[in-house]
């Protein structure tokens, strides 16, 4: 399989070479804003819009700003993506929707196994629980990291709204509230510091007990293997939009 890597130069751009070296993945073309004419294993570009190299999949952990010459080329090259950057706004996440009527197209702001197994497990915690249980998420991540809370928050958010009738928007800290804790909130908090590589830990706080869940990420090769494994999993798959879910499923059935 080929594939062009979008944020080739950054953390996670370094651990997909290393990763795609290892499981025999060749890199025909990486992307990089940062390029600046050093000599790279493979050819890098400064705009996605450069690209003229084929490939089988986009696998891209760069930002958002690049997102319409991203999304030019999958147009233009019927280029099926795995699209790892995280902090999209909503109109953005339109413009992947909309894309996704065209070429298929991976998101997942977390590609990790266990985090999307921890989604299920969520889900179905959420559900059992009902309203009765206060649900907080707090989420540990390295100082480096730009965007909060963590998409990965997020996603854990939405899986239990999907499964509350009460729930609404969600809570992030409680800085100046002056008000008791209404059932039907959902807190998420954002804690940054040192080289934490990724904790998400959900709570479910009754009348005399708690559920905890959580996931702890050792290292950020796994994102990479996951992005790759992702990549396998979308190469030939039709137009629309796709996640790790869809891998979790395609596992458990
Ligand atoms: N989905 C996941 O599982 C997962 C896991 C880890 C990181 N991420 C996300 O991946 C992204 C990258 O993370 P990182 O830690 O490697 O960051 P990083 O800052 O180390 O690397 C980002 C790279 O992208 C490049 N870049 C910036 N804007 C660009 C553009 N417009 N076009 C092309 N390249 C551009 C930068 O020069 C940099 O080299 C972040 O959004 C991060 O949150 C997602």
């Amino acid at each position: 399989m080929k594939i062009i890597l979008g944020g080739a130069l950054g953390r996670m751009g370094k651990q997909v070479t290393e990763a795609a070296g290892e499981a025999g993945i060749e890199i025909v073309c990486g992307v990089d804003v940062a390029y600046a004419g050093q000599p790279t294993e493979y050819p890098i570009v400064t705009s996605f819009d450069q690209v003229t190299a084929a490939a089988d999949v986009l696998v891209d952990f760069s930002r958002p700003d690049g997102l319409s010459e991203l999304l030019g080329l999958l147009k233009r090259a019927k280029l099926p993506a795995v699209l790892c950057t995280t902090g999209y706004t909503d109109v953005e996440l339109a413009q992947i929707q909309e894309a996704s009527s065209t070429v298929a197209i991976f998101r997942s702001a977390n590609m990790s196994l266990g985090i999307n197994v921890l989604c299920k497990l969520v889900a179905m915690a959420a559900k059992a629980l009902g309203d009765d249980f206060d649900v907080e998420i707090v989420e540990k991540h390295h100082k480096m990291k730009v965007d909060s809370p963590s998409g990965t928050a997020l996603m854990l958010y939405e899986a239990v709204r999907h499964e509350r009738a009460d729930a609404q928007e969600p809570v992030y800290g409680r800085y100046g509230r002056n008000a008791k804790r209404q059932p039907e909130e959902i807190g998420i908090h954002a804690v940054r510091g040192g080289t934490v590589t990724g904790e998400h830990e959900i709570g479910f706080y009754g009348n005399g007990e708690e559920l905890i869940l959580t996931h702890r990420a050792e290292n950020r090769s796994l994102f990479a293997q996951g992005a790759l494994r992702a990549a396998r999993f979308l190469a030939g798959k039709p137009a629309g939009m796709y996640a790790m879910s869809d891998v979790v499923e395609a596992i458990l059935s």
